[in-house]
């Protein structure tokens, strides 16, 4: 079965063409961070007039690539949800309108489910079940995962997510948007042991996470210290290291504390903070020392794409799953109420 994926949940235009029997075929991303630089974060109504005017052409790049027809399509795939609003529905309503023309099935995917299927696109995918880390611009959580379809949230987020924590952070900095890569370039050339920084929630039992604490604890600091008018040529670098080890700090524990309260063995994890390498790194180091497996996508598959979006609704089109014909997207929409595949039906609430 051929899916064509389409992800449009915020800034990233994400198309693929995902092939049950051959894999992933094509995929094509356009990202609007320079749309949106200028304003230090996403400005929802540019974010769905520029998705209008990518979408159709990302798809057709996509079928000349892959060297198919769009006859050959037997599936849409749109993200219905969570995200902004008027960006899903551009998603949602070309993604529909297109499974009408082609008179083929479409479905709905859940942001975060594609999240967390993303490592299945990997040449040795993780075996189910495990536990996710998910931790991306909107969402900072750990996930049991003991089948498609079956999610059992460990943890939340108490207020920021962890790619929210990393883009404020960047801002008060003056690192200009998106903060996360822009954190983890300067965090290398840092001494993170130079300033002490708390690691919330670790030192009380639960899964659950928070980071305005932090974001605090490091806006003082940087005011401390002088902000913008330091002449000390290291300070910002050294903030940025130490925040960043901070939060990677936090996750090892609480990953930790996932894996001996499950008993699972796998960990996988996902979303745009998932590229961070300091992360990546201590995770690997944590899972050698505790005996658990790490997986990840490849980092391109860690934020926002269309391929994972393609593999999670392919999924849900082989077991049937089928939208009806009107236009489906919601701004929220918890990951627990999705079902397996051959459940068809979701309840969003
Ligand atoms: O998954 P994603 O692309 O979009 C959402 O679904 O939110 O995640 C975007 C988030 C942003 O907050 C961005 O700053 C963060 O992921 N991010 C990173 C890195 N690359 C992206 N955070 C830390 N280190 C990175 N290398
Ligand atoms: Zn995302």
């Amino acid at each position: 079965m051929l899916v064509l994926g389409i992800e449009t949940s915020c800034d990233e235009t994400g198309l693929a063409l995902y092939d049950s029997a051959r894999g992933l075929r094509s995929h094509r991303l356009y990202s609007q961070v320079d749309l949106h630089a200028d304003y230090g974060g996403v400005v929802p109504e540019i974010a769905s007039r520029d998705h209008v005017r990518k979408l159709l052409p990302l798809a057709q790049a996509c079928l000349d690539e892959a060297g198919v027809e769009r006859s050959d399509i037997d599936g849409v795939a749109f993200t219905a949800g969570p995200g902004l609003i008027g960006a899903l529905l551009v998603g949602a309503a070309v993604g529909r309108a297109l499974a009408l023309a082609l008179g083929c099935p479409a479905v709905a995917v859940h942001h975060m489910e594609g999240h967390l299927l993303a490592p299945m696109l990997e040449a040795e995918p993780p075996a189910f079940p495990f536990v996710a880390l998910l931790v991306s611009g909107g969402h900072s959580m750990l996930v049991e995962v003991t089948d498609i379809g079956r999610y059992r949230v460990l943890g939340e987020t108490l207020d920021d997510a962890a790619g929210e924590a990393f883009d404020k952070t960047a801002k008060l900095l003056g690192l200009g948007y998106p903060g996360g890569p822009a954190i983890s370039r300067l965090a290398d050339e840092g001494d993170a042991g130079r300033f002490r920084f708390p690691r919330p929630m670790t030192d009380r039992p639960g899964l659950e996470f928070s980071f305005s604490g932090l974001k605090t604890h490091t806006r003082n600091l940087w005011l401390e210290h002088g902000g913008e008018t330091s002449s000390d040529p290291s300070l910002r670098a050294d903030i940025a290291a130490g925040f960043q080890q901070a939060v990677i700090d936090t996750m090892v524990i609480k990953c930790r504390r996932a894996m001996q309260q499950t008993g699972s063995g796998q960990l996988i994890v996902a979303g745009g903070v998932g590229a961070n390498r300091g992360l990546r790194a201590a995770l690997k180091a944590a899972g050698e020392k505790y005996g658990f497996l790490v997986s990840y996508p490849r980092l391109e598959f860690c934020t926002d794409n269309g391929a994972m979006i393609a593999y999670a609704g392919c999924q849900r089109l082989l077991a049937g799953a089928s939208e009806e014909l009107a236009i489906q997207a919601q701004a929220r929409w918890s990951l627990e109420s999705l079902r397996p595949p051959d459940e068809h039906r979701e309840q969003r609430t």
